[in-house]
């Protein structure tokens, strides 16, 4: 759960919120809408904690884990896509990556055994032998075929490097997941693939979009940002 209590901001002399304070709970789906500039995007970012409100405070439940659709395409030019994909869950990459450099030691000490072995049970609680086939079936529904699971990012267009960002928020079932315009630059197919999983997400969805009739088809509530606050309804179940 996520908990906003009396967030304010504003830009110079423009008042983008006040005193906002909303929960957002597991198994539900909002869609936040908004004129263009009203403080969409800007309200994710304090959500996720990347821009610090002014007044108020954000809270998540303890222990629980936020994913970002991240906008910045050419972050990962240098990487591998499905490593791209795996980096979504941060903690479980880094695991992996201090498995791999540990294994790849020409001196392993006991040491670095017993270290091994924490690592080993971290990776399993967390999932982690999945996580490769997690990584491709996303990409997969997504509509990158399994040639390009293993180039580099660079090697991409910019319709596929959306799809794998995408496929990066979307893994290891975050607690919480934040989407800003996620079907912007989608094709049909993957659009329809991207309803069905979130329709399907058992836990915390925020999503902001343009788009009616996606909104309509994912979205449990309706989070209505404007004049510097949030209106929040109940979407009538379809
Ligand atoms: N760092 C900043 N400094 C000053 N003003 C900013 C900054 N970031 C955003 N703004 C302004 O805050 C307002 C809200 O921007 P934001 O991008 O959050 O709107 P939005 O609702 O996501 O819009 P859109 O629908 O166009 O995506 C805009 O007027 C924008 O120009
Ligand atoms: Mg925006």
């Amino acid at each position: 759960m996520i908990t906003v209590n009396n967030v304010g901001l504003r830009y110079g002399s423009r008042k983008l919120f006040e005193d906002i304070t909303l929960k957002f709970t597991p198994g539900n789906c909002y869609g936040l809408i908004g004129a263009n500039g009203a403080g969409k995007s800007t309200f994710l970012k304090i959500l996720s904690g990347a821009i610090e409100p002014q007044s108020g405070t954000v809270t998540l439940t303890p222990g629980e884990r936020l994913a970002v659709l991240k906008q910045d395409h050419f972050q990962y030019d240098e990487d591998i896509v499905k490593s791209v994909v795996m980096m979504g869950h941060t903690r479980l990459y880094e695991v992996m990556q201090e498995k791999d450099a540990l294994y790849a030691k020409p001196d392993f000490s006991d040491e670095d055994g017993i270290k091994a072995a924490e690592l080993e049970s971290e990776f399993a609680e967390m999932n982690g032998w999945e996580a490769e086939s997690e990584a491709a079936v996303l990409l997969k529904g997504l509509g990158i075929p399994e040639s390009l699971h293993n180039r580099k990012m660079n090697e991409l267009n910019g319709s596929e490097k959306v799809k794998v960002l995408l496929a990066q928020a979307l893994f290891g079932k975050p607690d919480i997941l934040l989407l800003d315009e996620p079907t912007n630059h989608l094709d049909n197919l993957a659009i329809r693939w991207l309803e069905d999983f979130l329709i399907n997400f058992e836990n915390t969805i925020i999503v902001v979009s343009h788009d009616r009739h996606f909104l309509n088809k994912v979205c449990t509530h309706i989070a209505d940002l404007d004049f510097g606050k949030i209106e929040r309804t109940l979407c009538r179940k379809l």
